[in-house]
């Protein structure tokens, strides 16, 4: 098992350059199973659940070509099974976005319960409740979903919560669908804008998504495409709080600048110095830092996927902070490990007060989940000594090349 040794005590100095968004890269990986012609898709990060991914539209029969250079062709004209291993299943939670797609082009699909980062609770009712909307029999046994519509239909789909998986799932299988589908009370993050956007290159006729309400006329067929996908918000965030941290000074380039603007706002109240302009972002801070309270909530709310990096950083500001988790139930493992490190922090339910201390002290650490393994890495950044964070797996999931584009930043840190 690979892990990170980070010597803490450098700022962050330079310039790094981000990569394309996982999360809108796996919508779009299981979207191109929808055409029977060439879709190629640029600005592709080389991390563990884009691999998986592959694997598992190859398991299909889909073919993959990948450039080496952030490109990748995939072609579906050739699916040969409707139906994916538990294996495959359990790597990656994102793996149930295979049912809109498949559903919409094939009318049939079977797989196992996905597994995926271990942050609570995570539901498929809503995924599952629309299908049957849309005229879809779903029967759930022995830890298998199968799901099959002689025809798909649209259908009028109010959502009891904006949940993006469902969102992206129904709007794959509404393009293929016959008939129109709305979706209301939709998720707006910026992915499903790129899915909707990749989804009408492809000839599928999607409106509304960063909107609470996205309208779908279903076609029979959808065709090739090439497209760029977004860059990663959750990356720059990231890096942003790396800057903060370290009270450093460094520019993000390619970035898009409103989509990480839940952050930059909380970043400036705490006093960090953020000057923004097009595709860059320059985060710069000296000053001793205020203390904040945050609430995560659906785009444009305060990303949960940021939680654990923000309470890293509260863990080194003078005063009281609170942190409200509102979208998983059980993302405040972290906590036990910043702690490990001199972390003051308290939980109570869904609420984190969090008395930030002046020196962290570096230790072993254990990701738990990917958020969670770049909190610790970020707070070994600042703490005295060598921090060891294990089960880097995790946030090899989520994060291209992070050691050596920290390193690139004047950060000390090594995988051994
Ligand atoms: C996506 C992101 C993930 C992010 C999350 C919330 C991807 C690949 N992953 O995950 O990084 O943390 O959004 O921003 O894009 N829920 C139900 N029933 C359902 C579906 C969801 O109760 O059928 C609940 C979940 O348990 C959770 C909340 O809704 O508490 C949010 O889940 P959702 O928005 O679906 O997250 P994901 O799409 O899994």
């Amino acid at each position: 098992m690979s892990k990170f040794i980070i010597k803490g005590g450098n700022r962050l100095e330079g310039e790094v350059c981000i990569s394309g968004a996982k999360n809108a890269i796996l919508p779009i990986f299981v979207a191109s199973l929808m055409s029977e012609s060439d879709c190629i898709i640029h600005n592709i990060a080389m991390l563990r659940d884009v691999e998986v991914m592959e694997q598992l539209l190859t398991s299909l029969g889909a073919k993959i070509k990948s450039e080496g250079n952030g490109t990748y062709t995939i072609n579906s004209n050739n699916i040969s099974h409707t139906s994916i291993s538990e294996q495959l299943m359990r790597k990656m939670r994102a793996s149930n976005l295979i049912i809109g797609p498949m559903l919409g082009r094939f009318g049939e699909v079977k797989i196992a319960y996905p597994g995926g980062c271990n942050i609570g609770d995570r539901p498929m009712d809503i995924h599952l409740k629309s299908f049957e909307k849309m005229g879809a029999e779903i029967y759930e046994e022995h830890g298998f979903i199968t799901a099959r519509a002689k025809e798909l239909r649209g259908a009028d789909i109010h959502f009891d919560f904006p949940s993006v998986g469902a969102t992206e799932n129904v709007m794959m299988a509404a393009a293929l669908a016959e008939g129109k589908t709305i979706i209301r009370n939709a998720a707006r993050e910026p992915e499903v804008v790129d899915l909707q956007s990749f989804l009408n290159g492809m000839g599928a006729k999607v409106q509304g998504a960063g909107t609470d309400t996205i309208r779908i006329e279903g076609q029979k067929k959808l065709g090739g495409i090439e497209h760029t996908v977004i860059p990663d918000r959750i990356e720059t965030g990231t890096y942003m709080i790396g800057a903060a941290i370290t009270r450093g000074d460094i520019v993000l380039d390619n970035v898009i600048v409103e989509h990480v603007e839940p952050l930059t706002a909380k970043l400036r109240e705490a006093g960090v110095k953020i000057e923004t302009e097009s595709g860059k972002i320059h985060v710069k801070t000296k000053e001793q830092l205020k203390p904040i309270d945050i609430k995560t909530l659906p785009y444009p709310g305060f990303p949960t996927d940021m939680q654990p990096q923000l309470m890293a950083l509260l863990s080194t500001i003078q005063g009281t902070s609170i942190i409200i988790e509102t979208i998983f139930e059980n993302r405040f493992k972290h906590v036990d490990e910043l702690r490990r490190m001199g972390a003051k922090i308290k939980i109570d339910g869904r609420v984190a007060i969090i008395k930030g201390v002046e020196n962290l002290s570096g230790t072993n650490t254990q990701a738990t989940d990917l958020r969670a393994g770049a909190a610790l890495v970020l707070a070994g950044l600042v703490a005295s000594g060598d921090t060891v964070v294990e089960n880097i797996n995790y946030i090899q999931r989520g994060y291209e090349n992070l050691p050596e584009k920290l390193r690139g930043l004047g950060a000390q840190i090594k995988t051994i």
